[in-house]
This record gives C-alpha cells, structure tokens and sequence, in this order.
C-alpha cells in the first residue's frame, strides 16, 4: 500500500483474536523429562530417560546459570548454547482415540527439532514463532508415544540473552476429523466509527476426511459484556483433505470500541457440523474494534484521537524468571510500564509471547510487532542471517497469521537497524518483506527501525516502508519533515541513557565512558555516543509536532548487552568479557527486578498528570560536607520548594528556571550543556539530615518527598504486590520487595548487606534479584545481598492448594521481617477439582 494512500485507507479496524482457541486444544506443559547436553539417539522411543529431571514447561535453562566469564557477556554470561532434549511420555484417552492429533509449540529457543516415537516432524531454526506439527499418522493408540525434541542455540547467535528450550506453552491439540485450522481465524472491524463497524469473520476449515463434506459454520459474535449480539451461518463444500476458507460479514452498530481508556474485547465462537448436523469443533477467537489512522502531517490517530507514541522497547527476558513466559511476570511488567505513563510497546526486536499481547490488548496498550534483528547481512556470526532466505517467507507470515487478531498491534515491522541500509540492493528485500506484509494483512501498515539515517534513505530503504521508524535521529526531525512531507516518522529507538538503580558516583554531572565500580550514575545524563537523555527526545519532538512519538530504550533492563561495560565486538570477538561481572544492561528505565530507577519518574513527569514529585540522589554523603550535591527534582507540577533541614533553598518554577545538563551525541550539534526545563536542579552544599521537596500548582502545596541520610540498617519490611493470587494452576506468582530500614525508619538508600528469604505453606519459592548488574549469584538461590537497600523474592502458589503462604526474610544484625499471602481456587477450578 502506498504511503500516500493510508491516510485514506488505514481508517480500519482492528483486531481479532487475541486468544483463539479450540475446544480440543489440551495443556501439554507438565511432566517434560530434560536433559542438557548431547543425548545419543535422543529421538528414540526406547531410550530410558528415567534419571532425567522432571520440568514444567515453559522452561529455560540457562537461567539455571551459572552465570560466568566463560560463556558470552552480550548475552548476559549466562549458558544458553549447546544441546539439551526434552521428551514426553503419554498415553492416549479413550476420547483422543481415532481424532486429529497436533502438537503446538508456542516458541523453542532455538534450532529446534521434533520427533515422535522415532518419527521425525521437523525443525524450526527461529526461536520466537510458534509451530503445529501432525501427530496423527505416527501415533500409538495401545501403548505409550513419546515426543522428543532437541534444542540447540549456538553461541554468537544473539545480541542479548535469548534463553534456552521449550520457553513458552505447548498444547496438544485434539481435534475431529473437521475442525478449524491452526491460526485459522481471522477478525478485523473495517470502517470503523461510534455508528458502525463492518466485521469480517475470515475461518480456515481443515477436511480431512476422504470425502467432501457440506459443512455448516455458524459464527456467534459476543460482546464485552458476553452478549450475543449476532449469529451468522453459512454453509459450504469442504474439500476431501484440504482447507475451505469462509468468510462472513455483517454491520456492528454502536460497536464498543478498543481504546486505551477502554479496551473492550468481543470474542467470536465459531461452530462447524457437518452434514448431519453434528458439532466438530468449537473454536474460540477474542478481537477488538478500533480505527487506526496514520497521517504524515498530524501523526497517529486512534478512534479518531490524536495518540502520541509513549513508548518503551522490551526484549522478552522476565528478570528473575529468565525467558520461561509467565502470564503474571508479563501483567506485572506491562503495568509498571503503565505507572510509567507509557501507552505503547515495541516487541523488540522479535515476536513476543502470546501472553504479552493477550495482556496489551486488556490493558488498552498498542504495540509495535517486530519480526527481525537481521536479515541477510548479519550482525553476530551465528545469527538469523543463516536462515534468512530459507526461512523468512514463513517467519513473517506466520507472526501475522499467529497475531493478526489483537487490537493492540497496530504495526508490523519488519527489521531493526538491518545492516541492508548500507546496500545498494537491500530495498529489494525490504519491499519484498513490506509486501508479505500487506499480502497477510492489509489492514495494518508496516514498518522498520531505521539507524542508518543516510543509507536508510539514499538507498531507498525507507520507502519501501509504509510508516518510517528512526532509532536516535532527533536531532534530524526537523531535517525528516522538511525533506520527506509525505514520511509518516516516529522515533523507533530513543535516548539508551543507563543508569544503575541507587547508583550516584561522586563524578556526579561529569559524563564518562566507564567507571571503575562498574557501575553507570544514575544521574540520567549518561550513556553511549549514539544516546542522549530523553530531555532531548521530548525537546525535538515538541519542535516537530508531526513526529508520532518514541519508543524509548528500554523499559526493563534485560540479561546482556551490558553497555558502557564488555567492550564492542572488534576488541572481543562478540563476546563481551572485558569488564566482567558486569553482565546485564543498565539502559531499564525499571531495574532487573521490576524497581524504577530515577529515569523511570522522568518519564513519568512528562508520560503523565496525576501529581508526581521524585528527589535525586540519596542523602548520605558522609565525608562530603559542605561540598556541593547536585539535586535534581522530576515534578509535574507547576513550582517546587527545596528544604535542607528545614531552611528553605528556594522555589524553582518548572520550565522556566532550568536545569543544566551534559548533551553530546551523533548527528548533535547544540552546546554539550543543555539548558533542561524537564527537570529542577539545585546545587546543595552537603550536611546530613533531611531533604525535603515540596511541590505546588497554583500556589498549593500538591506533593512532599523526604529523603533523609540515614544511619545503619536496622530491620527488613516487606511489601507484596497483591495479598491474594491464584492457586488455579500453580502458574500464579507473588513478587515481595525488601526494604532496609533504619532505627527511625528510614529506607538506607546504600545498604549492601546480605539477606536470606524462605517460603513456606501454600506457596514455593520461585526466586530472587537485587537489580545489580553486576550480580552474579543466580535468581534460584534464596540467599544474596541487598542492591542499594532492596533485594526481590518471587513466590508460586502451588496448585489446587487454598491457603497462606509465609514468606520470610533475614539479614545479618538486621531484625527479619514476615509477610503472609492467601492463595484462593476460582469458582471453576474448585468444581474441576
Ligand atoms: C540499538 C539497537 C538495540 C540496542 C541499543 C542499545 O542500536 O537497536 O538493540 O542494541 O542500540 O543502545
């Protein structure tokens, strides 16, 4: 589709399914026997893997750790190459006798293969797709049948942690001999308005019968709040042992639409019998109906709203968890993300879990879905670059049939800084992947991250692109608007400033390359030559209204990538070791853990109007007296008011009285100092005590933020996320934040001491964090050290058990501290049980 032609024709729709599913469709994540290493005739049904260890899936290995200088810094030194198998034993029912038998794998990282009973089914080199393979000719209906798979990430195969094995959800998937498809259905809500929607219903039947069959689909549509509000029948010829695809219509009035204030999800129930009229299959997808429009002069527009991209890019590791999918992980990550004040995602630089966006979708956030890091020019020695040409065709697709369904992607990109920029020919690849796009979907428009500001558009690259995306250009806005009117642009990629959470090294504004602790200030000022602080991003964008926003680097630090430390490529053959333990990044906005670093609340008072008021660094500063502290207040309030034990050091006004900060970066030409009216700054000659800010609007006070200096830790408290979680299907988890506090009860912003945490009762430890990066003791040991006064405990409920679970936390010379949780069975899972 023309870029021209959007503004026109991207008025549609919207969503469909974000959660499709069959009625067959069985949980296969329990009970997986796994082995790490090679396995000879690993496939074989009659191998004896009685001494493997029993895992649930999803499951990643390499966070099992041991983190080490001998595996490869970039990705996180953690040990995620090399082999490992997981089988299954299992033994049909009476009812999956005689039916249509798949198994689904919703993501193996990587260069997976799968066998049956011996049989093999094939490989799938990417690790972020899902895939279904047949089971039915190969099955055993008296006895046992055993699946194999074999997992094999190569080193050099990633820029950050991937993770490794089956690391999200497997499903059998049991069906009738008629049934719909995998990915086979198909939603969207076209010309969209409060009036009406007109929604299709696309469903891919699969007739495997010998014969052709006259089959009936009926579509129930349900709204929100589970109303029937339409039923659409149609009938049509199945073809013996292929695929019929159906489509039906019908006008929605008075559609309830997707919004970021009110994400409502319809779902549509599709039935299929068969000429006698008996029921196939039931199947079930969730979509939302929402306009998107993409203008090169206003920006994006959503439900006719004019919609600023607040956005963060996330790579898919959970912190502690490592990459194993978790519904709650995720849910608790997008909502802090949402403190943030951020309205968008970026699925940096892969597809993401199902889970992800199932929860974007409820929580009215878009999304961005990426496809690729790379396409034929690699960056890393082992990486996708390999099977490009093999494989991308099918990549691609198969991310767009796998989510074209959730109302929250309102983009596809097809590539992150691809090194083709900087190649005569690399538009052809571009056009032929923005083509696969619109073949699969025409109803969104596609993308990419471009970095390479003169090859991406002199080689024709960004034209090939319906929506144009650049990482770390603002300077360039002005330059963008000015010589490509008809460019729809957004930041892709922003500012990549990196902090360590609590960290203020006495160079305090002084920008530097590294520092001798390994650590990076969090001063938010620095970072690498390509960064700047997002003061910046939010200057050039102000100056270029028509720029649809950002998606800032990142949201969460993630395993690897641990910039400024590690060195580059050239100097460690892409292993990053030189600035060992240093092993995850610092550019999180949220630590490792899930706690804000100070960026985080920059944002915020920019992201956000509910009142906010955020006080840097910590106070205790002993041997510093009477030498200046630079403060830095984030407000979104009009004026705020700084106290030093109890004398005022003035009002300063937001906006107006500014605070200065160091600024270089590429393609930058102002002065190295800017002149911020982002934040309020002071310059406080050290004494200890008590900060105190104090913010207004209107001349009312608003907001009040202490820090104190503190003296040494005396006790631990303890605050859970939720007091009850699910004890439905042991997936549910609980995350408690340590604190150390002082003998007045102040948070010691520096303690470093160790602590120990245990679960007991109706709950299993799952595992713990600080958010240093530079941490080395693995997340599963439940002993470890406070990170400037906080440290995490992860806690499962178990499965099917009602109850309290007892968590407990002890520090040397500091009084322990006790938390109880109450985990409840649903209505549901109670009758099941
Ligand atoms: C970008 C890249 C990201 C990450 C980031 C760090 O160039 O797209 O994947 O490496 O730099 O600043």
């Amino acid at each position: 589709m023309k870029r021209q032609l959007l503004t026109l024709c991207m008025l549609l729709l919207a969503v469909p399914m974000l959660w499709a599913q069959s009625n067959g469709q069985t949980d296969f994540n329990k009970n997986w026997k796994f082995f790490k290493g090679s396995v000879n005739e690993g496939e074989k049904a009659t191998l004896n893997d009685d001494n493997w260890r029993t895992v649930r899936v999803p499951h990643d290995w390499a966070i099992e750790g041991p983190f080490s200088k001998e595996y490869s810094t970039r990705c996180g030194g953690l040990p995620f190459h090399g082999e490992g198998w997981y089988r299954k034993h299992f033994t049909l029912t009476e009812e999956q006798k005689g039916k249509q038998v798949a198994i689904e794998f919703e993501g193996v990282m990587n260069n997976s293969e799968v066998w049956i009973n011996g049989h093999y089914l094939g490989k799938r080199p990417f690790g972020y797709i899902g895939f279904e393979y047949d089971l039915t000719p190969y099955l055993n209906e008296k006895t046992e049948n055993v699946i194999a798979v074999k997992v094999s990430p190569e080193d050099l195969s990633s820029r950050w942690y991937p993770g490794a094995g089956i690391y999200r959800k497997v499903w059998l998937n049991v069906n009738n001999s008629i049934h719909v498809g995998h990915w086979g259905s198909f939603v969207k809500a076209n010309n969209v308005t409060s009036r009406v929607a007109t929604i299709e219903i696309a469903i891919d039947v699969q007739n495997h019968l010998k014969s052709d069959e006259i089959v009936t689909i009926t579509n129930k549509v349900i709204s929100p709040e589970g109303k029937v509000v339409k039923v659409l029948n149609t009938k049509t010829v199945a073809e013996k042992e292929a695929t019929v695809k159906s489509m039906q219509s019908f006008n929605l009035l008075s559609p309830e639409l997707w919004s970021q204030e009110q994400p409502n999800l319809y779902h549509v129930v599709t039935e299929i019998k068969d000429n006698k009229g008996k029921l196939m299959d039931t199947y079930t997808s969730r979509f939302g109906v929402r306009d998107i429009k993409f203008t090169a002069k206003e920006g994006f527009f959503l439900n006719g709203k004019l919609t600023k991209f607040k956005g963060v890019c996330l790579h898919h590791d959970l912190g502690p968890l490592g990459t194993a999918v978790n519904r709650r992980a995720t849910e608790r990550q997008l909502q802090i993300m949402k403190d943030m004040g951020v309205n968008a995602i970026r699925t940096s630089h892969n597809p993401p879990s199902r889970e992800l966006l199932e929860v974007c979708d409820e929580m009215g956030l878009i999304v961005i879905d990426e496809a690729f890091d790379e396409w034929k020019i690699g960056k890393i020695e082992n990486g996708y670059n390999n099977y490009f040409d093999e494989w991308h065709d099918r990549d691609l697709r198969d991310m767009i049939r796998r989510d074209r369904n959730h109302p929250s992607i309102i983009l596809w990109s097809i590539g992150n800084e691809i090194l083709e920029q900087g190649s005569k020919e690399g538009w052809k690849v571009a056009n032929k992947l923005a083509t696969i796009c619109h073949e699969e979907d025409p109803s969104r428009p596609n993308t990419a991250g471009f970095n390479n500001y003169g090859g991406s558009i002199k080689h024709k690259l960004a034209d090939q692109v319906d929506v144009v995306g650049f990482n770390y250009k603002p300077a360039k806005y002005a330059e963008l608007v000015e010589e490509h009117p008809d460019w729809i642009i957004y930041g892709s990629e922003t500012e990549s400033v990196t902090s360590s959470r609590g960290v203020y090294q006495d160079t305090f504004l002084e920008k530097y390359e590294k520092h001798e602790d390994k650590q990076v200030t969090s001063y938010d000022i620095v970072g690498p030559v390509w960064a700047y602080p997002p003061d910046m991003e939010f200057k050039f964008e102000k100056e270029n209204p028509s720029i649809m926003g950002e998606f800032m680097w990142t949201g969460f630090d993630y395993y690897g990538e641990p910039t400024p430390y590690g060195g580059r490529d050239n100097v460690t053959n892409g292993q990053w070791r030189a600035d060992w333990p240093s092993k995850s990044s610092y550019f999180g906005a949220v630590d490792l853990c899930g706690f804000p670093k100070d960026r985080f609340y920059l944002y915020q008072s920019e992201w956000t109007d509910k009142p906010m008021l955020h006080v840097l660094p910590h106070w205790n500063w002993k041997g510093y007296e009477g030498k200046e502290i630079p403060v830095f207040v984030y407000t979104n309030a009009e004026e705020v008011e700084l106290f030093l034990n109890g004398q005022s050091l003035g009002k300063k006004v937001k906006g107006v009285d500014k605070a200065t900060i160091p600024v270089s970066f590429r393609f930058y030409e102002g002065p190295n100092n800017f002149e911020s009216p982002y934040r309020l700054r002071w310059d406080v000659p050290y004494q200890k005590g008590e900060l105190k800010a104090i913010s207004y609007i209107d001349g009312k006070v608003i907001n009040e933020e202490v820090i104190h200096t503190t003296i040494k830790a005396k006790s631990i408290t303890l605050e859970a996320d939720r007091q009850v979680i699910s004890a439905d299907n042991g997936e549910d988890l609980v995350y408690v934040t340590a604190r150390a506090i002082d003998e007045n009860g102040h948070f010691c912003a520096t303690f470093n001491g160790e602590l120990s945490f245990d679960v007991q009762g109706a709950g299993t430890f799952e595992a713990t964090g600080n958010g240093d990066p530079t941490m080395t003791i693995v997340p599963q040991s439940k002993k470890l050290k406070f990170f400037n006064g906080m440290a995490l405990v992860i806690a499962r409920a178990k499965e099917g058990v009602e109850g309290t679970m007892t968590i407990t936390a002890k520090g040397k010379r500091l009084k322990s501290a006790t938390i109880k949780v109450e985990t409840k069975l649903s209505a549901t899972a109670k009758r099941e049980l």
